[in-house]
């Protein structure tokens, strides 16, 4: 268990009001223990109390996984016959005196399997939307979580490079992601990474959430790319769009303009500002230039342990950015047909405003500066 961080979850199950809280593997529970476990077809539940007794339910082949139980924490296994499963669920109930009040859950993570025993077994129990708890247990990054994230930055960087020098005419989309993931490994990433790469080309560039075809690399195409990296649990989000041979000079001025909405969107953000307001800036620039029904997206979302998290920088949202939370900037436009361009930095609020924790050239570049021999 990390003591520091169960302690701040106390304090914030007292403030809201929660009788506690119950997690599914993922982030949160690898946040507050240090354990990793993977969804799969057996329950694993993790159950905090504001009195900081924990207790865990999971598969007893997997109490390897424990290096100790302590007094606050206790681990309830069961084995293969799921007609076993409740009792164990009403053992853990009974261990922590769950018997009435609210317990948070995380709506996109909680699974009905899971569920459905905690309901069974806790009748007077209501299981309430807990991701505001949650996201403020994890929204603040402390130095070592801002390292790491640095650190998966820089190794998505070194990845990126590695396969842009081997880039060559004819080669398909789906080609470059696989190249590139395997330069990610070698760079150091973690096997999980926030995501397979985004790898488009010329026209599939117009779609932000496109996934690598078959299509090849040919003169006067753009290439849009969009990858992250894994380091120690923690990710990067990066887009980079560079231009193949001579392209359309439209397609060369959106890149002029998402760069500086992208400026701009940097600029915007520092402790005590809005986060709407980092939105609102980048919008404006693409929007006075013309092209505002073609930023279809908000302007970017929180980055950490998770690919998307808390907050989201969209421009109704009046979150007040504090030093140590960290998203993602990623203005974008898009030519339905033609091309598309988004240019993505991670950065980290400081007082004085935003660090970005990527660097590599953010211009709408020629492949060609980058590509060996
Ligand atoms: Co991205
Ligand atoms: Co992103």
């Amino acid at each position: 268990m990390n003591n520091e961080r169960m302690e701040k979850l106390v304090h914030l199950l007292k403030q809201h009001g929660l009788g506690g809280v119950a997690l599914n593997p993922g982030s949160s529970l690898t946040y507050l223990t240090d354990l990793h476990f993977h969804l799969m077809e057996r329950p694993t539940v993790l159950l905090i109390t504001p009195s900081g007794s924990s207790a865990l339910i999971f598969p007893e082949l997997e109490r390897g996984k424990l290096q100790k139980e302590t007094p606050l924490f206790h681990a309830f296994t069961y084995g293969d016959d799921p007609a076993t499963w409740p009792a164990v669920f009403e053992r853990a109930g009974e261990w922590l005196n769950l018997d009435r009040g609210e317990v948070g859950v995380e709506p996109n993570r909680m699974r009905y399997l899971e569920l459905s025993y905690l309901q069974t077994v806790l009748p007077n129990i209501d299981f309430v939307d807990g991701s505001q708890v949650l996201a403020k247990l994890r929204i603040k990054k402390d130095q070592d979580e801002i390292a790491k994230m640095r650190e998966a930055a820089k190794i998505a960087q070194a990845g990126l490079r590695a396969t842009l020098r081997k880039i060559h005419e004819g080669m398909t989309e789906k080609e470059i992601a696989n190249q590139l993931i395997i330069n990610l490994l070698k760079a150091g990433s973690d096997p999980e990474m926030p995501f397979s790469p985004i790898v488009a080309m010329g026209e599939n560039s117009a779609n932000p959430h496109a996934v690598p075809t078959e299509r090849k690399l040919r003169k006067g195409d753009l290439l849009l790319i969009d990858w992250g990296a894994g380091y120690h649990g923690y990710f990067s989000d990066i887009t980079r769009t560079f231009t193949f041979g001579e392209v359309d000079p439209e397609l060369v001025r959106i890149g002029e303009i998402v760069l500086e909405a992208n400026r701009r969107g940097r600029q915007a953000g520092r402790a005590g500002v809005e986060a709407g307001a980092v939105d609102r800036s980048a919008r404006s620039v693409i929007a006075s230039e013309g092209y505002g029904d073609a930023f279809i997206h908000r302007t970017g979302h929180g980055l950490g342990m998770e690919a998307h998290e808390p907050p989201y920088i969209f421009g109704e949202n009046d979150f007040i950015l504090a030093p140590g939370m960290t998203f993602t900037i990623e203005p974008g436009i898009y030519l339905e047909g033609r091309g598309g361009v988004r240019i993505e930095d991670d950065v980290v609020v400081t007082e004085e405003g935003l660090e970005s924790l990527t660097d590599m050239p953010r211009e709408v570049l020629p492949l060609e500066n980058f590509i060996e021999g």
